[in-house]
């Protein structure tokens, strides 16, 4: 863990703005697998795999065991992806209690765009200003029971929100559909430049209604690392 994070902290130039999602023209729609299902013990590969079945960027899930019951990966292991696949769009998203404490770590470690939850913060724009100083793109998340109210005031401020469609903490849970209206009001607040986000549970099922409510990056985690073949997954995802 040393060595890794040594090794982290000697990158210290900005990124450029093509590893951020300034990479893709607004109002495309990207599939972004999420690595928390991926398989730890050869990950350079698998996310090698999901990207060449398709995928158009890299979620990398954090959490910190307090935002969230659950612990996932820390900056190490987002370098070490970053260092295999160094032009891929790496799309952090912070579920921890000090997003603050995150920024530049993750900048470092090669984040494209960080996410945090509006949830965690009581004013998101210095760290909004903060990642986009550092070259990235920025995005806000909100909980299930969080209301789109929380984060209209800054949808002009922002190039993402997410949108979470599960409990925050874990992969595999099931698509809560009352999170579609909210969904709809923040496409409609932010016109069609925003990147809206849908995250958890999205799956061949649910990404159709996804679409419809003005959803245009979707994440999934088991609906393509659970799946043996990860083109047809991501295809299904599209269709
Ligand atoms: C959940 C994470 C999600 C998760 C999605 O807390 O933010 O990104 O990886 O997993 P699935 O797609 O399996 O619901
Ligand atoms: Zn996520």
């Amino acid at each position: 863990m040393a060595a890794l994070d040594n090794h982290a902290s000697t990158r210290t130039a900005p990124l450029a703005g093509s590893r951020s999602l300034s990479r893709f023209a607004p109002g495309t729609l990207l599939v972004a697998p999420s690595i928390l299902s991926a398989d730890f013990a050869r990950l350079s590969e698998d996310c090698r795999a999901a990207l060449a079945a398709g995928g158009d960027l890299l979620h990398v899930d954090i959490m910190d065991g307090h935002f969230v019951p659950n612990l996932s990966m820390g900056p190490a292991v987002c370098d070490a992806v970053h260092r295999a696949l160094p032009d891929v769009v790496l799309d952090v998203h912070l579920m921890v209690t000090e997003p603050a404490a995150y920024i530049e770590p993750f900048a470092k470690a090669g984040a494209g765009n960080i996410t945090f939850h509006v949830e965690a913060v009581s004013d998101p724009r210095p760290l909004i200003d903060q990642i986009r100083a550092l070259g990235m793109t920025a995005g806000l998340a909100i909980n299930p029971d969080t209301p789109a109210s929380r984060i209209m005031p800054f949808l002009s401020l922002i190039d993402l929100a997410l949108v979470m469609s599960v409990h925050p903490g874990f992969s595999g849970q099931k698509f809560i559909d009352a999170v579609l209206p909210k969904t709809r009001a923040i496409r409609d607040a932010a016109g069609p430049h925003l990147w809206v986000e849908m995250d958890g549970g999205v799956g061949p099922d649910s990404a159709p209604r996804c679409r419809s409510h003005g959803a245009n990056l979707l994440v999934a985690a088991s609906a393509i690392f659970g799946k043996s073949d990860y083109s047809a997954a991501i295809a299904a995802l599209r269709e």
